[in-house]
């Protein structure tokens, strides 16, 4: 189906920082017989009725929408936004978002595209190709949530309004060995570890068994100047977000702040799914009673094979070569609260106490 690229738990895997897809041993040595672990979360997901969604079993999804729609409303928000887009920062939950969303748009009605391809870059190579991709985003059959795997997209720049942008983002450390191992290993299935192995980086095997503590310790490249794409995830495509430096770290800040409706944190995934439910009802209405329910079947599922914890001066070290990174994390992480207390006292956050007597 062209509006649903369907991901298996292997489809969706990208190699995050050289975005490369290893096609060759992919979804097509699955056996027959194997589960997909988004399957079982489907199905788990399946039990729930509309009344759990609600939070309120007095009231109707689409009532309960539309009550959210109007307080926004009220508040000058955008109630009812057409196009929704989410430029996902890998390795930040996305993955059990998608499952989320591959529910949701069935029962809520909506479009989704994921863009996923073989060798998909994550930025925009010129104004022309970011202009192209504003146009095709632009001209889905509407509601839309796009979904892609790419730096920020101005739309105004190129005479379009924004779309409503959400996102989420991560610890930089935690990201930054989640990539590591996910490079080395790849994802560790619910049920089949084999998988695992056919989706490993091609690498010499003593860099695959260097453990992190001593990537730093030795300083070997890849940690000595510790890489993350956080940056840019929020700048944008420009020489100067790629750069990743103070401007870079200016930029994204201020499209956190004035563009995004949200952006939540990985680490705080239950209120993050209530914020996306909050900006946008009409696509995520239920999504953190989703997500409860997915976690119990979820657990093992994205766990990337093979952690163990790093030694605390490991994590020293990498904070400080991330440090730019935190300077954008902790500011997504006081925006993110901010807005939930500003959610919280306008009463669009309590949508679990309401009841039929305020409609
Ligand atoms: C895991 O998957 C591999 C192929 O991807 C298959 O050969 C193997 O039988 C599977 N193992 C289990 C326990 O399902
Ligand atoms: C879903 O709602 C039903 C009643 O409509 C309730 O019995 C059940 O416990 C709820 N399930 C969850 C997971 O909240
Ligand atoms: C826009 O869509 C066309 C047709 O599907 C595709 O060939 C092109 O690569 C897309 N552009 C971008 C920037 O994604
Ligand atoms: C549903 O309505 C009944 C009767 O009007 C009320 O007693 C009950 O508290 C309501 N439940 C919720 C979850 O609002």
């Amino acid at each position: 189906m062209k509006l649903w690229i369907r991901f298996s738990a292997i489809a969706v895997i990208f190699l995050d920082v050289l975005t490369v897809f290893l096609s060759s041993n992919g979804p097509a040595q699955e056996s027959a017989q194997q589960v997909d672990p988004s399957d079982i979360v489907q199905n788990e997901l399946r039990t729930l009725s509309n009344d759990n969604l609600t939070h309120n079993q007095n009231l109707s999804l689409s009532s309960v929408i539309k009550f959210q729609q109007q307080k926004l409303k009220g508040f000058g928000l955008v109630p009812n936004p057409q196009i929704v887009v989410y430029n996902r920062v890998p390795k930040c939950g996305s993955t059990t978002t998608l499952d989320i969303i591959r529910f949701l748009r069935k029962k809520l009605h909506y479009n989704v595209f994921n863009d996923i391809a073989p060798k998909m870059k994550h930025f925009m190579e010129s104004d022309e190709q970011e202009y192209g991709l504003v146009r095709n985003i632009t001209q889905f059959k509407r509601p839309i949530l796009y979904i892609r795997h790419v730096y920020f997209i101005d739309f105004p720049k190129y005479g379009y309004r924004d779309p409503l942008y959400i996102n989420i983002a991560r610890d930089p450390v935690s990201l930054f060995i989640s990539n590591y191992f996910y490079l080395r290993f790849g994802f560790q299935t619910a049920k089949n570890t084999t998988n695992a192995q056919n989706w490993k980086h091609e690498m010499p095997d003593e860099r695959r068994a260097m453990s992190i503590d001593d990537c730093v310790k030795t300083e070997a490249q890849e940690c000595a100047r510790p890489y993350s794409n956080l940056i840019p995830f929020f700048c944008g495509s420009s020489s100067i977000c790629q750069k990743r430096g103070d401007e870079a770290v200016a930029i994204a800040k201020q499209n956190v702040l004035d563009r995004y409706a949200i952006v939540g944190i990985m680490e705080d995934f239950h209120s993050t799914m209530k914020a996306f439910e909050v900006v946008s009802p009409r696509f995520f209405m239920g999504a953190s009673v989703l997500l409860d329910k997915a976690n119990q079947v979820l657990h093992e599922r994205s766990k990337t094979a093979h952690k163990k914890e790093p030694d605390p001066a490991t994590v020293e070290y990498l904070r400080k070569g991330l440090k730019r990174e935190y300077e954008l994390y902790n500011f997504i992480k006081e925006i993110f609260y901010k807005k939930i207390e500003n959610f919280k006292e306008r009463d669009l956050w309590g949508f679990d106490e309401r009841n039929k007597e305020s409609i």
